[in-house]
């Protein structure tokens, strides 16, 4: 056991609360000392090449274990008994992810699991040996959200408990031998968003209650034994989005029209059943497909002419059916088609030239002996007698031309209607709207006073150096805004107040908050009273964010949200820093001042409140509370000199620390000439992974969660064996974490002349954001 550098290491982290123990084993087994570490809460021992014993009895004492991650291995025998010590795990009754896929473990998952934590949201062992049916006791398990078993040997009939794991997101049974019915209880998941059971072989028919799954976005019943007919509720899933499939099977009867009502499904394939009857003309209505595979049935009559919308099509194959009628001129319209399969229908005369058709290797229509024409190098007959096709090119011309001007027209509209749009929005950005203008310098004191239930304590949502914030609706027009009252300490506060917000309302940036109105007024005791009303910010400060209370229920900001973040402060204090007439100095940049909004863009709230206080106050000199807050104030501060932008620069820097190790500035550890800003340097850049904040390790390592980490082009969606599971680019989040530490380091170096400006600060952000993303996203889906 050697302490090491992460770097020379796969992805091995041992962590200790409040300490970190980082073990670097390349291969081998687990050291039996793990035992000792009864604080351990989160072990990833991914991608190790580990060999031996799966570790469970080592771990049983491990009370706080959180997660224990052993993906991509080789434990185990294969054979029965690998899994026996599992039961060891109900000690564990913190955790809430256990990981084992792709190793070489045998046997039976034992009924113990039963008895695992109620805790556990995460439970993968695909890409194993296991044997034997699946537990019932899987159903005590009620908290899981994932449950990944795919690629075994596992049989028997899928117990109806199953039904009881409502929480559940991602159901992974594919690739194993479940036999017996489907059970209707699947239809309770309605959180399940992908549901994988192809490559087993379920028998009976698809259970209509799958249909009360309203969140799927995919589902792989393929290549298994049903039979029976495709229940209108399922195929009429709208929420489905990234793949249907129900390919091989004996399904019969036809295709429901309800198909329509997936007007975002990327691809649909029920190939290589018995379905009959005519290809539905609802179809059309899924003008997001991208591949669509009807091959290997019964249909027959012709191909509907609604499927022109069909135009994102890359993939179409239709081949081995009844299908009659001509081939329909549209198909050679479609740009991105790049696959067509005809053959072995009943198609007739000329095939059209163009598109797909003038690409011999794109296209398929063997065993279609009615057909003539298209290029050469199909090898069809030429068309004898034009009959087919000249009733239809006398038409032609009518309605082309027409058709073609008014199709030019809407364009022309839609390209006008879009460009006014977006000249609106893009001036929406950094200009007031007029709402906002109308409702201006109107607001009074009793106003304000109806709107927040006479400032009431349960109005009160956040008091800071400048002041006391309270929520509140404005009776004109009802908006729901957040209204700050001032903390005055001095009488006779300048005049010029309302002259002064109005100037810096006239400061717009989408990541500033905005400030709608203002108020100056005398109060109820007859004392000043100064307020500014501001958007209110659905998900309130990031501080909580960051810092969540002891058994809060808050869920933890991931990587890319933290990064989005940072980049939002960071160009609202660039606006302010360069872009304002004269540079503003924000002077408390502190977590509680940054706000996030309904989709967690970040708004940098009490900008400029510094200056206007300042100018208003008679006294000279700045205050503490004026100089921004504990952890947050510049060294060079303290030494009497003037607020800068480099003062903010170091802010940034220290908020940077705090959002990426999780730990105040004000934390108990720094004290005795420790701050954040040395703690990281000294962790700097070897240990970086030993002081980023726990729960962002914690969520980075289980993607699971993550849709939006899918997209729904086809191309990038997972294979099946679901490598996705669990696993991340441990290298490439490290480079990530150290770069940003590096820019906060920077920016909080002690020496002002030493800091780096916030454009370049801009920069550097995107550019690792950009970095780490096309990392992840290889990672991801190459297979
Ligand atoms: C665990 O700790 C005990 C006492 O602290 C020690 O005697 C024992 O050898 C340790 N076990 C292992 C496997 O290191
Ligand atoms: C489970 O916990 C109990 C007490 O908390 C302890 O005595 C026992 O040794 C633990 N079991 C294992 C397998 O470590
Ligand atoms: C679960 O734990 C209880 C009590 O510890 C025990 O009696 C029971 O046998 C366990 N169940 C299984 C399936 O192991
Ligand atoms: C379906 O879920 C409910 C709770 O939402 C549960 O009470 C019921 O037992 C479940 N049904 C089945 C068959 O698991
Ligand atoms: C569905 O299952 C089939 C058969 O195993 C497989 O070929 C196909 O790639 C799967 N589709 C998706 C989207 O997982
Ligand atoms: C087209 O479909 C036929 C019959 O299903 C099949 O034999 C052939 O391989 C397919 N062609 C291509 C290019 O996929
Ligand atoms: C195909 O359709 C034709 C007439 O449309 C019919 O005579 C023939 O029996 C059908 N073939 C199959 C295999 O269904
Ligand atoms: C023709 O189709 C094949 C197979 O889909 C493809 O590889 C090739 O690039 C296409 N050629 C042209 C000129 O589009």
């Amino acid at each position: 056991m050697m302490e090491h550098s992460l770097a020379h290491c796969r992805w091995i982290l041992l962590q200790f609360i409040p300490g970190f123990i980082v073990l670097c084993i390349s291969s081998g087994s687990i050291p039996a000392s793990l035992s000792n570490a009864s604080r351990l809460r989160l072990l990833d021992f991914a991608e190790n090449g580990l060999t031996g014993k799966f570790p469970a009895e080592n771990l049983g004492s491990l009370e706080r274990l959180v997660r224990v991650n052993f993906d991509d291995n080789s434990l185990g025998s294969g054979k029965a008994g690998d899994l026996d010590s599992l039961s060891f795990l109900a000690n564990c009754t913190n955790l809430e992810v256990l990981s084992f896929s792709r190793n070489s473990l045998g046997g039976k998952l034992p009924e113990s699991i039963a008895n695992f934590s109620t805790q556990l949201r995460i439970f993968t062992m695909g890409g194993n040996l296991i044997h034997g049916s699946l537990p019932t006791g899987i159903g005590n398990l009620v908290n899981l959200t994932n449950l990944g078993m795919e690629q075994n040997f596992i049989g028997g009939s899928l117990p109806d408990v199953i039904g009881k794991l409502y929480k559940l997101q991602g159901l992974y049974l594919n690739l194993n031998r479940f036999s017996g019915p489907i059970p209707t209880s699947l239809g309770n998941l309605t959180l399940v968003t992908r549901l994988f059971m192809e490559g087993n072989r379920f028998k009976g028919s698809i259970p209509p209650s799958l249909g009360n799954c309203k969140n799927l976005l995919i589902l792989n019943l393929s290549s298994n034994n049903l039979d029976g007919i495709i229940p209108k509720e399922v195929i009429g899933l709208s929420s489905l989005s990234i793949s249907l499939s129900m390919s091989q099977n004996s399904l019969t009867g036809s295709l429901p029209d309800e198909v329509g009502a997936s007007v975002n499904l990327a691809e649909l394939d029920i190939s290589g059943n018995n379905l009959s009857g005519e290809i539905p003309i609802t179809l059309g209505s899924c003008n997001s497909l991208v591949s669509l595979h009807l091959e290997g049935n019964e249909f027959k009559g012709e191909i509907p002419q609604s499927l022109e919308k069909l135009r994102g099509l890359e993939e179409m194959d239709i081949s081995q059916n009844n299908l009659s009628g001509q081939i329909p001129e549209f198909l050679g319209k479609f740009g991105a088609l790049k696959h067509l399969n005809l053959s072995q229908n009943d198609f007739e005369g000329e095939l059209p030239r163009e598109g797909i058709f003038l690409n011999a290797s794109g296209v398929s229509i063997l065993g279609n002996d009615k057909l003539c024409g298209g290029i050469p190098e199909l090898l069809l007959p030429a068309c004898s007698s034009r009959k087919p096709h000249s009733s239809r090119g006398l038409l032609a011309p009518k309605v082309i031309i027409p058709l073609t001007c008014a199709i030019a027209v809407i364009i022309a509209l839609s390209c006008l209607v879009t460009a006014h749009s977006m000249m609106k929005k893009s001036k929406g950005r950094l200009v007031t709207s007029s709402s906002y203008k109308d409702s201006y310098a109107s607001v009074s004191y009793s106003e304000l006073v109806e709107s927040t239930n006479g400032f009431s304590v349960d109005n009160l949502i956040g008091s800071g150096s400048f002041g006391s914030v309270y929520k509140g609706v404005l009776g004109t027009n009802g908006m729901v805004v957040a209204v700050k009252v001032l903390n005055l300490q001095q009488h006779g506060a300048s005049k010029s107040f309302i002259d002064e917000c109005k100037a810096l309302r006239s400061i717009r940036h989408r990541n500033l908050l905005k400030i709608i109105t203002a108020c100056s007024s005398v109060d109820n005791k007859g004392n000043d009273f100064k307020s500014l009303v501001f958007n209110f910010m659905k998900n309130g400060s990031l501080d909580p964010w960051l810092h969540p209370r002891e058994g809060s229920q808050t869920q933890r900001l991931s990587l890319i949200q933290r990064l989005n973040i940072a980049i939002d402060v960071a160009s609202a204090l660039d606006y302010l820093h360069d872009d304002c007439e004269t540079s503003i100095v924000h002077c408390d940049l502190k977590s509680s001042n940054v706000l996030l909004d309904e989709d967690m863009v970040a708004h940098v709230g009490d900008f400029g409140l510094a200056s206007l206080l300042l100018e208003a106050s008679t006294n000279q000199t700045m205050s503490a509370g004026l100089k921004g807050s504990i952890g947050y104030i510049p060294p060079e501060y303290g030494m009497g000199c003037q607020a800068s932008i480099l003062g903010d620069i170091y802010s940034y820097g220290i908020l940077l620390l705090e959002m990426f190790t999780g730990r105040r500035p004000t934390d108990d550890m720094f004290k005795d000439g420790l701050s954040i800003h040395q703690f990281t340097a000294m962790a700097f850049p070897d240990r970086v992974m030993d002081i980023v904040d726990t729960s962002l390790l914690l969520i980075e390592t289980d993607e699971v969660n993550d849709d939006v980490k899918y997209s729904n082009d086809i191309k990038e969606r997972p294979k099946a064996g679901h490598k996705d599971i669990g696993q991340v680019n441990a290298r490439g989040l490290e480079e990530c974490l150290v770069s940003v530490m590096q820019v906060g380091l920077l920016c909080s170096a002690i020496s002002p002349k030493e800091r780096i400006l916030m454009n370049v600060v801009v920069n550097k952000m995107n550019a690792i954001r950009d970095s780490y993303l096309k990392l992840t996203k290889k990672t991801k889906f190459v297979t």
